[in-house]
């Protein structure tokens, strides 16, 4: 069956929780219909990888990993195609159960896939390698969306309002609807982010490198607070790093910009419909974007680190570890260097240390709603990266 492309329009389409019961139901068969086929594309994307490489252990235990995530949804599939779909609170429940188990399983898959492609890399070419995991690190972000959207509207629903449990503030904030915040102020985010970031720094190099930010800081907009999280991290993580480097004691300078309102008429921001009657499953899927035109946001980040070397350069956008020649070690996931430390920090443990995946998996993140990410190295002097997002658009209440 066909992937649906996932737009953020799908995300808030049961309206602002506390959601009813009904509207409960309607998104958890919504994320039925979408989850189980999206793991069964990943899998077919990994049999059609060459048999020795799918042989290497960690790749396999990939495998084996969305092999039971869809093993535990297809009985949900199975009865909602034979027209039971989930219809009592109490099959809800264990549906979000199911839904949490995904989740967590699947928390480790970026650097145990790093480590069993480099362990390949002698037995498929780094193109290969690079063009199956854009796809396959892409797919990932919407799949996990969707999951944790669900989840976080069900601790966030009437029936089972629960703001200790969810993986979000969405309870407690009005702005959030599950995952998504509607009023996100980025520059909170780069503080708490540039905080986290210049504590490893000096905890690692003594040296605590400092930020300014200017432009518009009172901006707010549309967007996933986790998804901004891990982009600034990455993008600081090199801006404060090369600043150390360079032995720069110029501030890191960002910049946010609002993009101008676009004119709309009165009344034409589209409404989020509230959930039909019918809760059967593949009914749901005539969806509209929420609003595709919506103004974003660029956020430029200005170091002074000495750029980047123009030999570098043509690879900075490549899952860097496919150039490691096959001499080279593999590098350990606990690297003692700082950066490893802010990597294994960062994602809890599991760390995706210098391994080239901050650039090209922050691209993927802002792509993933439109948005892009562009680098202007001043070689000998500084880097300026530009991260440019589009919002969601308005999100009208119901009345
Ligand atoms: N602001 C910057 N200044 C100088 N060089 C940079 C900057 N940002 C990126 N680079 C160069 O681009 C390379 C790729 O960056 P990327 O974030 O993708 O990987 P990494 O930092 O090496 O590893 P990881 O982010 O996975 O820990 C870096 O190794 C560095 O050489
Ligand atoms: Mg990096």
């Amino acid at each position: 069956m066909p992937q649906h492309p996932l737009r953020l329009a799908d995300l808030v389409r049961q309206g602002r929780p506390p959601l009813s019961e009904r509207s409960l139901l309607a998104s958890a068969n919504f994320t039925l219909s979408l989850i189980p086929i999206r793991l069964a594309h990943r899998l077919q994307a990994l049999q059609n990888l060459p048999y020795i490489v799918v042989s290497n252990p960690n790749i396999s235990q990939i495998y084996n990993n969305y092999l039971h995530s869809l093993s535990i949804l297809l009985p949900y599939w199975q009865a909602a195609s034979k027209g039971r779909a989930i219809s009592t609170l109490d099959n809800e429940i264990k549906f979000t159960n199911v839904l949490a188990e995904l989740v967590a399983t699947h928390t480790d898959t970026i650097p145990v896939l790093a480590k069993g492609f480099l362990e390949c890399r002698k037995y498929i070419s780094p193109e290969e390698v690079t063009r199956f995991l854009d796809e396959h690190l892409r797919a990932r972000i919407g799949t996990r969306l969707i999951s944790e959207q669900h989840i976080a509207l069900h601790f966030s629903s009437q029936p089972h309002f629960d703001p200790g449990a969810s993986p979000t503030p969405c309870p407690e904030h009005p702005s959030y609807i599950g995952v998504i915040d509607t009023a996100l102020k980025p520059a909170l985010i780069i503080e708490s982010c540039a905080g986290f970031v210049a504590d490893i720094c000096e905890l690692r190099y003594g040296i605590r490198p400092k930020l300014i930010i200017n432009g518009e800081p009172e901006t707010t907009f549309a967007f996933l607070p986790m998804h901004l999280e891990y982009i600034i991290t990455e993008l600081l993580k090199n801006a404060f790093r090369a600043s150390i480097e360079n032995k720069s004691t110029e501030p890191i300078v960002v910049t946010i910009a609002p993009e101008p309102p676009l004119k709309h008429q009165p009344g034409e921001y589209p409404d989020i419909k509230p959930p039909s009657e019918d809760l059967g499953l593949f009914k749901s899927d005539a969806i509209k974007p929420l609003d595709d035109n919506a103004p974003g946001v660029t956020i430029r980040i200005r170091d002074r680190g000495g750029g980047i070397p123009p030999d570098v350069l043509p690879n900075i956008w490549s899952y860097s570890f496919t150039t490691f020649s096959e001499d080279d070690d593999v590098p350990s996931s606990t690297g003692n260097d700082g950066l490893g430390a802010i990597a294994t920090a960062s994602t809890g443990g599991s760390s995706i240390a210098g391994l080239g995946y901050g650039l090209p998996l922050s691209r993927a993140y802002a792509e993933y709603f439109g948005g892009g990410i562009a680098v202007q190295s001043l070689y000998g002097w500084g880097t300026d990266v530009y991260l440019r997002l589009k919002g969601v658009g308005k999100v009208v209440d119901k009345k």
